[in-house]
């Protein structure tokens, strides 16, 4: 895992959009894995902006709060639809989001995997990190080889998710994520900075989902300087960023 640790959120976002461009330029139809929750909402923002053609692109997202329908507004769908997707010049029949009301989530599940297999597997997934370490909605306990599945929220999540927060979801499974050709997660603010530590600086365990990101050949860990403060190795990695060739080369 490379972590590279900006200045502020809006630096970590840039360097983020960067590595996107750097897939962009390589492949015009590339298959993007999205995560939802505030961390990647500045990238977003620049995706948007960025003039990148999304025409070609795959989509896939990591995970849905269950029994939510179409267009409420704490489904996760609905907000990659108005954070990202609306407005992105995309093909409707290259977008795939996990349906929470789905009637058999178990199918839904091994739908979803084939169908990210038929698109030819992901190039880029986004990630964002749960304070309790969680990738997606695999909570601590997840086993390391999980595929999609339905999966009971932690009490710590449903707090940060605010009240009414349905307590299941289907996500991807760590497995699943680890299948992804490059892993580009996105941790800011103080209140990530345990979990950063931990998953960058801890033993690889189920317990903190996140750490399987140290199993991956191509996992990059952007964080703010608030949340690499518990960092003991901060120094060694400010000095690969400023020492070595930058993204994609
Ligand atoms: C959301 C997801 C979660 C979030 C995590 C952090 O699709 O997969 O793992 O990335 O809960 O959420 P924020 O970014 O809101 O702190």
């Amino acid at each position: 895992m490379e972590v590279i640790i900006r200045p502020d959120a809006d630096a970590a976002a840039e360097t983020a959009l960067e590595f996107v461009r750097r897939l962009y330029e390589k492949k015009a139809d590339p298959v993007l894995g999205l995560a939802t929750g505030k961390t990647p909402l500045k990238l977003y923002a620049r995706l948007r902006a960025s003039g990148l053609d999304f025409s070609g692109t795959h989509f896939f997202n990591l995970d849905e709060l269950v029994g939510l329908p179409d267009g409420d507004p704490k489904s996760f769908r609905r907000f990659l639809r108005d954070n990202l997707l609306d407005g992105l010049g995309i093909q409707e029949d290259r977008v795939r989001l996990l349906r929470g009301d789905a009637p058999d989530l178990e199918r839904e599940a091994s739908d979803y995997e084939s169908a990210i297999k038929e698109a030819g597997g992901i190039d880029l997934q986004i990630l964002g990190l749960g304070r309790n370490g969680h990738i997606g909605f695999n909570e601590p306990g997840s086993s390391l080889g999980s595929r999609t599945r339905p999966k009971t929220l932690d009490r710590e999540t449903l707090a940060d998710y605010g009240p009414g927060t349905p307590r299941f979801s289907i996500t991807m499974g760590i497995g699943t994520i680890l299948e992804a050709r490059l892993l580009l997660m996105i941790a800011t603010g103080e209140g990530k900075a345990e979990a950063v530590r931990r998953i960058a600086e801890g033993p690889l365990t189920s317990e903190t989902p996140g750490s399987a990101l140290q199993l991956h050949p191509r996992a990059h860990l952007v964080v703010d300087e608030a949340a690499a403060s518990r960092l003991a190795r901060a120094d060694y990695w400010r000095w690969v960023w400023d020492n070595k060739w930058r993204v994609g080369q």
